[in-house]
């Protein structure tokens, strides 16, 4: 019954598991793997010499004791003894290197595994690289790459190992009698069962641990990371932090250390027969070797030979149930980087918009979110106007960006960009027709060069252009008259580093949003933490930069916002206002209430 589990599934996942991490190896460094694949068959091939080797000085030694003439096996025995310490430092040295190289190759191909992770989360669409299943798997298969890189590259070295080391010891046995290969394998078969049982026990904790993990993570962070710091002198929560930390680390230990001792008694009652069958035969070998019926040495050499061919049938055991508990692994690995990335081909947006841009009946709803986020919105953006949305916390207008930068699809109506459904464009060609500020914008702890040149990393650099769009934001005098101009970092906690202050960081970050030159403009309260007279002033440059661009503003500054042509007033998930400044002052609705209230705070 038990031996059920050891079905041909398990043996179709050891070779799946097997050819990917050859693969993932091959892919990493062919020299390398190649390499240690031969050193590992080497040390197995060399059993067999030294087996016969051992065989030679004992029945040597015998030959001197029972004749009177013991220089003849002195010289066998010290020629022997010579070859033995040539292998064995020759067998030495490449087994060294392999381990040398092995480490370089798993640590590559950690780095080759968490590449190919941060490539695969940000091709994925928003809707699922945000959703936290997909995220517990990426943290799990993540925080795994670490530990079951070295059990993946072990494989490798040791497969070929067990597989000559198998063949090598063999050889002996069969000159002995085959036969007792036969219970050497099947008491070994226990163990496999015990095996399968432990990685199923490991599987179960580190799935259970994946999403504590992550909580783990954001107190680690919170903890750590120097832009917390002065939040975490003010609050003196640290310790708090540190605590729950340490309580999900010591929970984890806890568990797993039973699950250790648990096993180890197990491995003991499983391993038992074996080690009475491998007794049994070498006190019968001694019995054949008393009795005259075989040498001493031939006796020795074929009892080591049963002791190796039973220790590489376990090692055997082992590995492939330690590669099989990587298979969760590769199998993780290799079902994230084959979720579908969201690439979709289709037309070109064409670099000069003449249609507009259409909102017809959307309709949104998050995931998780109860009620509709956005209700039946329609409304038509020529291709040259300035719009604003405004609205309160909440109201959507984030969303609506969303919607329009396709990170989310409706799931009722239709956006439509020039005449065509946006879903219905190359998505490539329509993201590079965008250019978007959001909300919680990136602050790159690189240069000031940097953080302006990611805005278009397609576009050849040039310092011009990126002086030219610093200008635009009023942050050019600014970069100027830092130690390292462009080249300064823009974090104090490198050499010559800054902090520039939150106005600072947004201007830095439209200086970027504005050195991408697309025909649409996406600005997500770009100047929340800027001083209103600066304000006005970056609105005046960009706006008329670019006249004939589209440009969207969400912005809760209404002398920012009267300028615009059109303004879209959002509340609950409603567009319940259109026009511009005049036609809703006019209106004295919503809008005209929201404005006057600014305005009387002012006076
Ligand atoms: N990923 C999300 N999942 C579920 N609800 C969300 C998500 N993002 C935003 N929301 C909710 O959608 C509503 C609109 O949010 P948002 O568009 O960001 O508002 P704002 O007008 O302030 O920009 C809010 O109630 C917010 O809590
Ligand atoms: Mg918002």
């Amino acid at each position: 019954m038990k031996i059920k589990s050891l079905n041909l599934v398990n043996f179709k996942k050891f070779l799946k598991t097997y050819r990917s991490t050859v693969k993932l190896a091959w892919q990493t460094n062919k020299k390398y793997f190649f390499f240690i694949t031969i050193v590992g068959a080497i040390e197995g091939l060399l059993v067999y010499p030294e087996l016969l080797i051992t065989k030679n000085i004992t029945d040597n030694i015998i030959r001197g004791i029972s004749t009177s003439d013991y220089l003849e096996p002195l010289k066998t025995i010290f020629f022997l003894t010579a070859i033995t310490i040539i292998i064995n430092q020759i067998q030495q040295l490449i087994t060294d290197f392999a381990d040398v190289y092995s480490n370089t190759l798993s640590g590559l191909m950690k780095e080759t595994i968490n590449i190919n992770l941060s490539r695969k989360i940000n091709s994925l669409p928003v809707s699922q690289a945000e959703n936290p299943e997909v995220r517990n798997t990426f943290q799990k298969v993540q925080e795994a790459s670490g530990n079951a890189v070295w059990a993946i590259t072990t494989p490798l070295s040791t497969f070929p190992t067990i597989f000559f080391g198998l063949v090598s010891s063999s050889v002996l046995i069969f000159s002995f009698n085959f036969l007792v290969m036969i219970p050497a394998i099947l008491f070994a078969l226990p163990r496999i069962n015990f095996g399968i049982k432990r990685t199923n026990a490991w599987r179960a904790i580190r799935n259970k641990y994946s999403p504590v993990w992550r909580v783990w993570g954001a107190l680690d962070d919170f903890a750590n990371k120097g832009r917390y710091l002065y939040e975490n002198k003010i609050l003196n929560h640290v310790d708090l932090l540190l605590n729950r930390r340490l309580k999900l680390t010591i929970q984890y230990f806890k568990e797993t250390e039973k699950h250790r001792l648990k096993f180890s008694k197990l491995q003991r009652l499983y391993s038992a027969p074996l080690i009475l069958f491998e007794n049994g035969t070498k006190l019968y070998l001694f019995y054949l070797a008393m009795t005259k019926i075989m040498s001493l040495g031939t006796a020795q050499a074929t009892n080591s030979s049963i002791t190796r061919f039973i220790n590489y049938v376990s090692r055997l055991i082992r590995e492939t149930s330690d590669l099989y508990q990587n298979f969760t692994f590769i199998n993780d690995y290799e079902n994230f980087t084959n979720l579908t990335n969201e690439e979709s081909s289709g037309a070109i947006v064409s670099s000069k918009i003449d249609k507009g841009l259409v909102f017809k009946n959307v309709w949104f709803k998050y995931q998780s979110a109860t009620d509709w986020n956005i209700k039946n919105i329609s409304f038509y953006i020529s291709p040259t106007e300035n719009t604003a949305i405004v609205g309160e916390n909440g109201a959507g207008k984030t969303t609506l960006i969303k919607l329009i930068c396709r990170f989310y699809k409706p799931q009722k109506g239709q956006i439509i960009l020039d005449g065509k459904d946006i879903y219905d464009y190359d998505l490539a060609s329509y993201r590079r027709s965008i250019s978007a500020l959001f909300q919680d914008f990136a602050q790159y702890p690189f240069s000031a060069k940097d953080n302006i040149h990611f805005g278009d990393v397609s576009k050849k650099l040039k310092m011009k252009d990126i002086k030219m769009a610093a200008k635009h934001t009023d942050m050019h005098n600014f970069i100027e008259k830092l130690p390292q101009k462009y080249n300064n970092p823009l974090d104090k906690e490198f050499a010559h580093g800054i902090e520039p202050s939150k106005g600072q960081w947004q201007r830095i970050a439209l200086s970027r949003t504005l050195y991408k030159d697309s025909h649409i403009i996406i600005l997500d309260e770009p100047t929340s933490n800027v001083d209103p007279e600066s304000e006005e002033k970056i609105f005046d440059s960009v706006m008329k930069l670019d006249k004939d661009k589209m440009i969207f503003l969400v912005s809760h500054r209404f002398s920012t916002v009267r300028k615009a042509d059109k303004i879209l007033v959002i509340e609950n998930g409603q567009l319940i206002e259109e026009g511009d400044h005049k036609k809703l002052m006019k209106n004295k609705s919503r809008y005209f209430d929201l404005f006057n209230l600014q305005a009387q705070s002012y006076k």
